[in-house]
């Protein structure tokens, strides 16, 4: 059964809707925060009118999130017996632990970043999602959608903490160990993805290492100016 969206200041038991905080293709994140104990809280909810395949992409990222523990992979919650009534639909949803400082695309289009981040910045950035990607990897899964939009900052004790987030494409290597589908972002969507080839967790890698240049330069590596169909055939030459 369809719902309204959650509206700012809309109250559901004792959680207080304060504002959206993104959306995508397929969910759309809001924060939530206790009236009585000031606890806050990011609630991912499904969009309306998915198609069967996508109804099962949803739940499979629920199920592979609530499996994970790492610092550098945002933390699933419970959902908030309160807060069950707020599904737009009949698809579970997805409390996160909520990070703070907003994602890594946000940081990139601040003024004073437009050349790249500063170094140290960088590094603590490599290091955190290095560490979060090889966790996934240990775990047999593949992210499939690396890019800023999907790495969050979360400040503990006074230093960022660089976390993953929308595991929506992941992959469990369980159900077989080489992916032939074509998903991604194409910015950051490695050659062997675009030539439909099998691929395995290299795909990572790419979308992580292309994150990093623009972390670094400011702007995506490969004809940047250019749309990835244009220029994949001047990379595959390479
Ligand atoms: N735990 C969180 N803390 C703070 N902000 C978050 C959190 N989770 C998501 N966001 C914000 O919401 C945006 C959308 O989240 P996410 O990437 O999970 O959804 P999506 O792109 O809609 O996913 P999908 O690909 O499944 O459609 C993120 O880019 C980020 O800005
Ligand atoms: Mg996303």
């Amino acid at each position: 059964m369809a719902r309204p969206a959650p509206r700012q200041n809309e109250l559901c038991g004792r959680w207080e809707m304060k504002e959206k905080l993104g959306m995508g293709g397929f969910g759309i994140v809001y924060l939530y925060q206790h009236l009585d104990t000031s606890e806050r809280i990011a609630l991912k909810l499904c969009r309306l009118g998915l198609s069967d395949k996508n109804k099962d992409r949803w739940s499979r990222e629920i199920h592979i999130m609530k499996k994970l523990n790492n610092v550098n992979v945002v933390q699933a919650r419970d959902v908030p017996e309160d807060l069950a009534s707020v599904a737009l639909n009949d698809l579970p949803l997805l409390a996160m632990e909520y990070c703070t400082r907003g994602d890594l695309r946000k940081m990139l289009n601040k003024p004073e970043n437009c050349c790249g981040l500063k170094e140290s910045e960088v590094l603590s950035l490599l290091s955190d999602i290095g560490c979060g990607v090889q966790y996934l990897h240990e775990n047999k899964i593949i992210h499939r959608d690396l890019k800023p939009e999907n790495i969050v900052l979360q400040e503990v004790d006074g230093k960022i903490v660089h976390k993953i987030i929308d595991l929506g494409y992941a992959k469990d290597l369980d159900q077989g160990s080489l992916c032939m589908s074509f998903v991604g972002t194409l910015q950051y969507l490695a050659p062997e993805v675009f030539e439909g080839k099998s691929y395995t967790v290299t795909m990572d890698y790419w979308s992580f290492g292309t994150v990093i240049f623009e972390c670094i330069c400011g702007f995506r590596p490969f004809l940047h100016h250019m749309q990835p169909v244009q220029w994949i055939s001047k990379v595959k030459s390479k």
